[in-house]
């Protein structure tokens, strides 16, 4: 098969760990006989100082043309003092809304071999962490109203009720090939929008009635997610709150560099991110982490081009990676032997094999 894929390697260490995915992408294709064709796109703040703007629709247009999209990350200090709607960031929501990818699926799942990376108490971490949070990608406050007017500062929230129904499909999907639990994470205490949400979960889990819904508040989960995360199997929630819940599931997993992303919508062209930021700090060191991205790239196999035994292929070299003793420096533990990024990127295409 030939896959067309828009590269977006963005700031900060951005283009280490994309380089390193494409790496793995390139021998994946050697052994299984695919051809991957690369179109590089400027987004974030690179774009910005190239064209004054994070996305031109130019490069809006490459993605929209290809079969799929990775993203290493984008952002930092450089660009903090932009007006708000020319930040990096801008150029990522522009380019998630652009795609219609709804649907952002967010895998927290502990890795064997780093249980004790993980900074919550071993008979915790023993009981499992594997669940997946679900997190509604393109409404919400960030797409709503913003404005500043004197010295009032205003971020509209609101949703639709087709809105929460397409990622709450989403949501019970994902539980019904999984351990058909789901919890619908809301502040229905306080805001009208997660009433709705929830009142929208509840009709759907009448059609669903083969899963297990349940409701809680986003606070009581942000406890949960630390005092018990094996209760959980799929998290459903809206766009900010799954941001924030994401960042605090990635590191009870150990590392927020090992988690990748998916977004999808109504068609098979996906984006694939890794969930953390760029890291400008860490930039150019040759010292970050790229299995999330290499995951990334995984991800994007298996949902957008059905490629279920290469995606498999990656997953076990990463594995076979951590099997090794090797450990970047984020993940770092003794007696493990740290390698670099593109070390890591090297032995995973190594350990690549077609079984
Ligand atoms: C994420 C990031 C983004 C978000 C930022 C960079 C706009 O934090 O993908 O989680 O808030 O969605
Ligand atoms: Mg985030």
């Amino acid at each position: 098969m030939t896959k067309n894929i828009a590269v977006i390697r963005g700031d900060g260490i951005g283009p280490e760990i994309v380089a390193e995915a494409l790496k793995v992408l390139d021998k994946v294709g050697e052994l299984f006989g695919h051809t991957f064709c690369y179109t590089d796109v400027d987004m974030g703040g690179c774009a910005i100082d190239k064209y004054g703007d994070p996305l031109p629709e130019s490069e809006l247009q490459k993605c929209l043309s290809s079969d799929s999209v990775l993203l290493g990350a984008v952002g930092g200090e450089k660009w903090n003092n932009v007006p708000g709607d020319k930040r990096p960031e801008k150029g990522l929501l522009r380019l998630r809304a652009g795609m219609g990818v709804y649907s952002n699926n967010r895998p927290a799942k502990i890795w064997k071999q780093l249980s004790d990376a993980s900074p919550l108490k071993k008979e915790i971490v023993e009981k499992g962490i594997d669940f997946i949070i679900v997190r509604e990608l393109i409404g919400g406050i960030y797409f709503g109203e913003h404005k500043t007017e004197g010295d009032t500062a205003t971020d509209v929230l609101s949703y639709s009720e087709s809105e929460i129904e397409r990622i709450g499909r989403i949501g019970f999907e994902t539980a019904r090939k999984r351990n058909k639990k789901l919890c619908s994470v809301e502040k229905s205490n306080v805001l009208d929008s997660s009433r709705l949400w929830k009142k929208v979960m509840h009709r759907l889990a009448e059609e669903y009635t083969d899963v297990d819904l349940s409701d809680m508040l986003v606070d009581n989960c942000a406890m949960q997610l630390v005092k018990n995360p094996a209760q959980f199997d799929v998290i459903v929630t809206e766009n900010m709150f799954g941001d924030i819940l994401s960042d605090e599931a990635s590191m009870i997993t150990g590392s927020i560099g090992m988690i990748p992303s998916s977004s999808l919508g109504a068609t098979s062209c996906g984006l694939y991110e890794p969930i953390h930021g760029s890291a400008p700090d860490i930039a150019g060191k040759n010292i970050a982490n790229p299995i999330g991205t290499i995951l990334s790239a995984a991800m994007m196999l298996r949902y957008s081009f059905d490629m279920g035994e290469e995606a498999d292929a990656i997953e076990n070299a990463v594995s076979a990676f951590l099997d090794a003793g090797l450990r970047t420096a984020d993940i770092i533990s003794e007696g493990m032997t740290q390698v670099g990024c593109s070390e890591c990127g090297e032995f995973i295409v190594k350990n690549l094999k077609r079984e």
